[in-house]
Formats: C-alpha cells, structure tokens, sequence
C-alpha cells in the first residue's frame, strides 16, 4: 500500500517560479507543449509588458522578449497556425485598449497586428472553428460592451460582428462542438445577469437562450465529454462568492441546478481532465482565498474534495499540459505569486 506521502506527492507538485509574479495574466499552451505567459498586474497593479515561456519537459521558465503594449486582462488565443493573439486589456494606466499583437513561436518575437474597433478588457476571445478568432463584450473604462469583433488571422484584420442583447463584461463565453458559442452571466451596465445567448458564425446571429437560476459574473463555464456545460461560482449582485454549480443542456436549451461545492469560490479555474471530470481550484472564497481543489464527476454528478494546493491563490490560470497534468500559474494572495503547480 503507498504512504500518505506518496499519494500527497501524486497530486500537486510545485514546479519552477516564474521570473515575475502576476495576476490577471494568460497562459497559453503552444502546439508544441510549451506554455506562453503574459501579461498581468504586478505587486504595485501596474501592467506588464514581460513573457515567459514553460517547458513541460525540463520544468523551467524562460523569459523572452516583452510585448509592445503592457496588459491585464487581456485575452490570448492559440491560432491554427500556431501564432498567440493577444487582445486588448487594461494598460498601465487602467485604461482599456484596442491593441493586438501576435506571437510567433517559431522566431520567438512579437508583431503589433491590426487594432480592434473598439477597446476593451474583461472580454472574451474564442477561436471559430474556421480559425476566426471572435472577441464578445468587454469594458471600455466606462461601460460594459455589447459589441463583438471578428479576427480573420490570414488577413490580420477586423471585422464588426452582430452585437449581443446584451452588454457584459467578466462573462463567459464556450465553443460548442457545432461551432456556435455561448455567452452566459457577467456583468452588464449596472447588474450582475444570468443571461445567455449564443452566436452562429454561419448567419453572424445572437439567439437568446434559457437563463440561468442563479446571475453570476466572474464564475468558470468547461464543456464537458457530452457537450453539456458546468458553470460555477463566481460573486452574486452582492459581491458573495457563490458555492453553487448549473448544467446547461444545449439540445434542450435547460439549465439545472445540480449539487453545489463545498467552498464558494469566485476568480479560481476549471479545468476538463483526460478522464472527463472537471478541476475546480483555487479562488476567492468571501474573505479568503483558498487552495482547496474540487472535482466534480459528470457520470455521478457529485463533487469530490481533493488536495489543496501548496499555494492558495485566486485570478490564476490553469493550463492542461499535451500529458494531460494541470499546470497552476501565478495569481494573487495578499500580492501577486510567481509560484506554479502542477497536478
Ligand atoms: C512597486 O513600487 C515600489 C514603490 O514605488 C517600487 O519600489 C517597486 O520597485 C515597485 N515594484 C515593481 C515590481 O515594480
Ligand atoms: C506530465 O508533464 C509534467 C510536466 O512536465 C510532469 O511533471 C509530469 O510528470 C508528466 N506526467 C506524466 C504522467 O508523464
Ligand atoms: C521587459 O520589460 C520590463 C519592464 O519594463 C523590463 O524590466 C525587462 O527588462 C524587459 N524584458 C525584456 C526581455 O526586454
Ligand atoms: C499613462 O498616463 C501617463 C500620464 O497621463 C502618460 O504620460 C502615459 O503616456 C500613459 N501611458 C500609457 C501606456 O497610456
Ligand atoms: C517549443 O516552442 C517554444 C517557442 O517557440 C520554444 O522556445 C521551445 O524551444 C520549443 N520546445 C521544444 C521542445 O521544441
Ligand atoms: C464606451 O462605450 C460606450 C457605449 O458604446 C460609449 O458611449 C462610450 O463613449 C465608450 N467610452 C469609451 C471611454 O470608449
Ligand atoms: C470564418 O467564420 C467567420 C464567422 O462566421 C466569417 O466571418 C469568416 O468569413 C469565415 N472565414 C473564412 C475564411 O471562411
Ligand atoms: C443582497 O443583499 C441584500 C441586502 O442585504 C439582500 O436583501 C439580498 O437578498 C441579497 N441578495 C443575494 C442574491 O444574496
């Protein structure tokens, strides 16, 4: 039988820190398994410009060359031909930009590409299934945005989309495997939603569908294996963390409310595993932030605690590395961390 010690050590190791410690950063896995870091506040909530890159393989960090533009809460999206688009966020000012740049893993350098139409942070970037990259919502520094821009990476230029019913910020928005997305929660001009609606890229539409029981703004949405989607915590009108978990059935457009976590949690991640179940780590838990790690089994339909993290932290990432670990990075806990995890 293997020592407690032995099991502990099969769940979370800590792996090499990063140079600089930040939050509101993204992480980006690279068709070759390596993870792009970028961006994000550091100790004084002044953005950054830096990037690092993780080696699964040898467990070490490298910084190369910084962006042009420092950001936080931005987004970043693997393109199909490998290329990192990096869009928008808050500069060191905390203004919202329009800027996007690209990162080209094979000469390790970065290229400002066409601006966006309108600023925005706090948005979301999903990849189309036939490699547009589609930017929903957002703030410009003195609203939430209902607009939606369209990045055509072979031309390296923007289009306006149909706009949202909508106007959301720290949302969420997930690809379904039919190639349509769906937006749910966030906030809106001057309240927290449980709205969703969904684009088709075929007719460039929004549909609005069935709301969730619960509004909600930063929580975390995973498609799991049969299409469904679990969406989780985040703060409530109230800025309380939620506990509580919904399914969304796209096929008959219905939400259910299905067994809440043990913690609340707002700001932490979801990740979908090899084995279908869902990660939830970390995150704000109403005055605390926390290590705990819940798993939640689509085929039981329940919640399972697992080991904590080493770190607690909240505004982190979690990146499925090609071997199928989590790698934690970074995130805030009374300042931000360089630390990484891996599961
Ligand atoms: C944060 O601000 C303090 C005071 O201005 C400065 O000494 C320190 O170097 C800054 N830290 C970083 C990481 O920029
Ligand atoms: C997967 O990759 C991580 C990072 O390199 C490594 O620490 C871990 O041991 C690997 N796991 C397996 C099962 O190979
Ligand atoms: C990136 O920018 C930071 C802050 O301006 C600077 O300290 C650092 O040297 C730069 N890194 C590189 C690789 O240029
Ligand atoms: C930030 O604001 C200062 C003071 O207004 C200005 O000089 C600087 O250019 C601004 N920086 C950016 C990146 O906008
Ligand atoms: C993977 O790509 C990154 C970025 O181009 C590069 O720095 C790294 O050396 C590559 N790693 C391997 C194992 O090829
Ligand atoms: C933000 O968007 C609103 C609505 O489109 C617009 O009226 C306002 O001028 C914009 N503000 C900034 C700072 O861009
Ligand atoms: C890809 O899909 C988007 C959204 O439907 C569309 O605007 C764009 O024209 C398509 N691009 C190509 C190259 O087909
Ligand atoms: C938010 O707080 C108000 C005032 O305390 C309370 O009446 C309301 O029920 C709370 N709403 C939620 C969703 O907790």
């Amino acid at each position: 039988m293997p020592s407690l010690m032995y099991l502990l050590n099969l769940v979370w190791t800590t792996t090499a820190s990063m140079t600089y410690a930040r939050d509101y950063h993204t992480a980006s896995v690279l068709a070759n398994g390596t993870v792009l870091v970028v961006g994000g506040y550091n100790i004084n909530s002044t953005s950054l410009s830096s990037a690092e890159l993780y080696s699964p393989s040898t467990n070490t960090w490298i910084t190369i060359a910084n962006m042009t533009y420092a950001r936080a809460f931005h987004t970043a999206s693997v393109l199909a031909n490998g290329n990192v688009l990096v869009v928008g966020g808050y500069n060191i000012n905390r203004s919202s930009l329009s800027s996007a740049e690209l990162y080209n893993p094979s000469t390790n350098t970065w290229t400002t590409t066409a601006s966006m139409t309108y600023a925005r942070a706090y948005h979301t970037a999903s990849v189309l299934a036939n490699g547009t990259v589609l930017v929903v919502g957002g703030y410009n520094t003195s609203t939430s945005l209902s607009s939606a821009e369209l990045y055509n990476p072979s031309t390296g230029t923007w289009t306006t989309a149909a706009s949202m019913t909508y106007a959301r910020r720290i949302h969420t928005a997930s690809v379904f495997a039919d190639g349509t997305v769906f937006v749910v929660g966030g906030f809106s001009t001057s309240s927290i939603v449980s709205s969703a609606e969904l684009y088709n890229p075929s007719t460039n539409t929004w549909t609005t569908k069935a709301s969730m029981t619960y509004p909600r703004r930063s929580q975390t949405a995973a498609v799991l294996v049969n299409g469904n989607v679990l969406v989780v915590g985040g703060f409530n009108m109230n800025s309380s963390s939620l506990s509580s978990a919904e399914l969304y059935n796209p096929s008959t457009n219905t939400w259910i409310t299905i067994a809440s976590m043990t913690y609340t949690r707002t700001f932490h991640t979801a990740s979908v595993l090899a084995n279908g179940k869902v990660l939830v780590v970390g995150g704000y838990s109403n005055g605390n932030v926390v290590g705990s790690v819940e798993l939640y089994d689509p085929s039981t339909n329940t919640w399972t605690t697992t080991a904590s993290m080493a770190y607690p932290r909240d505004y982190h990432t979690a990146s499925v590395l090609t071997n199928g670990t989590i790698l934690v990075i970074g995130g805030y806990n009374i300042g931000p961390l360089n630390s990484a995890e891996l599961y």
